[in-house]
């Protein structure tokens, strides 16, 4: 049966840094309480908008691929961030792109929006209807962040990454994967006033910011994404051991050792880079895999298992067979234009809506 396959790879990570200490000298947090609770050190603040990543992560993974924009004919961008609503970032995106035959949507699973557009992407190729599916992880997360919550706006960051699915009959290519929901959860994470149901004149700034139970997330995400990790192995059908490398979602170190401890895999399979990103949401994985096959982390014919969890609750697992090519076919010039503002500016209209006052 005619699978799918990844063929390309980029990432698009915005030039601006935050780091814990630039939080300490505006919020009553540390660094090391950030380190030791989460493992993140800095994250990424855009100045261009959700869409501008994502076509610069895809120009990267179009070349990597040796693809033109009109050899696509569906984009998928994973985002809660979209620049607008209507349209959606995929519309700006296939039009930044020049993607003329290219269909284009926009889906939202929060942080397993990656796997789960993975799958959506992957089957359209074996249903026989797409050749060549753009799949894009991005997020502008500083949008929503009230810095003057410290248990949320610590953790996430910006940027966006990208794949290329194109069909293969060889061993490669999507092996399994489980989609699923804890929509009971849902107030566990969210943001409460964005969308219909919001209040557009009465709602206060803490409406429209990321409102989270952390302890409670933490709990449900051990046992959603730990539990579709392993199950996500057997129904591929290999040993626990033949698992070479896990690419998870970065949202917690702690949260990421749990799972790998589920897989009883040691350190060196599991592949982090939460310490300089942070949370960026659909775009973690997309942004590790680049990263872990720039780094010589995946050999050929490595089975990666990717495993997500996120706001809904959501949760995604999958098992994917790599090819025998490691190496990009090309590379993008493609760039970010440079930030004209400090990092801080940038967050400045944060900090005037959300009422933070300098310390
Ligand atoms: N800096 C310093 N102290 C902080 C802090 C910060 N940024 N954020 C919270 N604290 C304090 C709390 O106020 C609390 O203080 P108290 O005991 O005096 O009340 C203390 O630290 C413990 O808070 P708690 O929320 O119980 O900490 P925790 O160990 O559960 O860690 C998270 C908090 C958010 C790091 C953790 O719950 C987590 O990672 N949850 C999952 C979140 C997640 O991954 N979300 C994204 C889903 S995709």
């Amino acid at each position: 049966m005619t699978n799918a396959a990844i063929t390309g790879w980029g990432k698009a990570l915005p030039p601006s840094v935050l780091s814990n200490e630039d939080l300490e000298s505006f919020m009553d947090t540390s660094d090391e309480w950030i380190t030791s609770r989460t493992g993140i050190k800095e994250r990424r603040i855009s100045h261009v908008e959700t869409s501008d990543m994502a076509t610069i992560a895809a120009h990267r993974a179009l070349a990597a691929a040796g693809l033109e924009p009109h050899d696509v004919d569906l984009i998928i961008v994973a985002t809660c961030s979209p620049d607008t609503l209507i349209p959606s970032a995929a519309a700006y995106v296939q039009a930044k792109l020049g993607a003329k035959n290219a269909g284009a949507v926009d889906l939202n699973a929060a942080c397993s929006g990656f796997i789960y557009s993975l799958v959506f992407g992957a089957n359209m190729i074996r249903g026989g209807t797409h050749k060549r599916v753009l799949v894009i992880g991005a997020e502008k997360l500083h949008y929503y962040m009230d810095f003057t919550d410290r248990t949320t706006s610590v953790l996430f960051g910006d940027g966006a990454g990208a794949v290329v699915l194109e069909p293969t009959d060889g061993d490669e290519g999507l092996l399994s994967s489980e989609l699923g929901m804890d929509g009971d959860a849902s107030e566990s994470l969210c943001i409460p006033g964005y969308g219909t149901r919001g209040d557009r004149v009465a709602d206060a700034p803490s409406e429209v910011g990321v409102r989270m139970d952390g302890p409670e997330v933490f709990r449900r995400a051990v046992t959603m994404m730990g539990g579709a990790s392993v199950r996500v192995v057997e129904k591929a059908g290999i040993a626990f051991e033949a698992v070479d490398i896990l690419i998870p979602h970065q949202a917690n170190q702690r949260i990421i050792d749990a799972t790998a401890r589920k897989l009883k895999l040691p350190s060196e399979r599991v592949f982090m880079n939460i310490g300089d990103y942070g949370n960026t949401s659909a775009a973690t994985i997309p942004i590790a895999l680049t990263e872990a096959l720039e780094q010589g982390r995946i050999r050929p014919g490595a089975n990666i298992v990717f495993a997500a969890f996120g706001g809904g609750l959501s949760w995604a697992a999958a098992v994917l067979r790599w090819g025998q090519r490691t190496e990009p076919l090309g590379t993008s010039d493609v760039d970010f234009p440079p930030a004209d503002r400090t990092t801080l500016e940038l967050l400045q209209p944060n900090f005037d809506f959300f009422g933070l006052e300098p310390q």
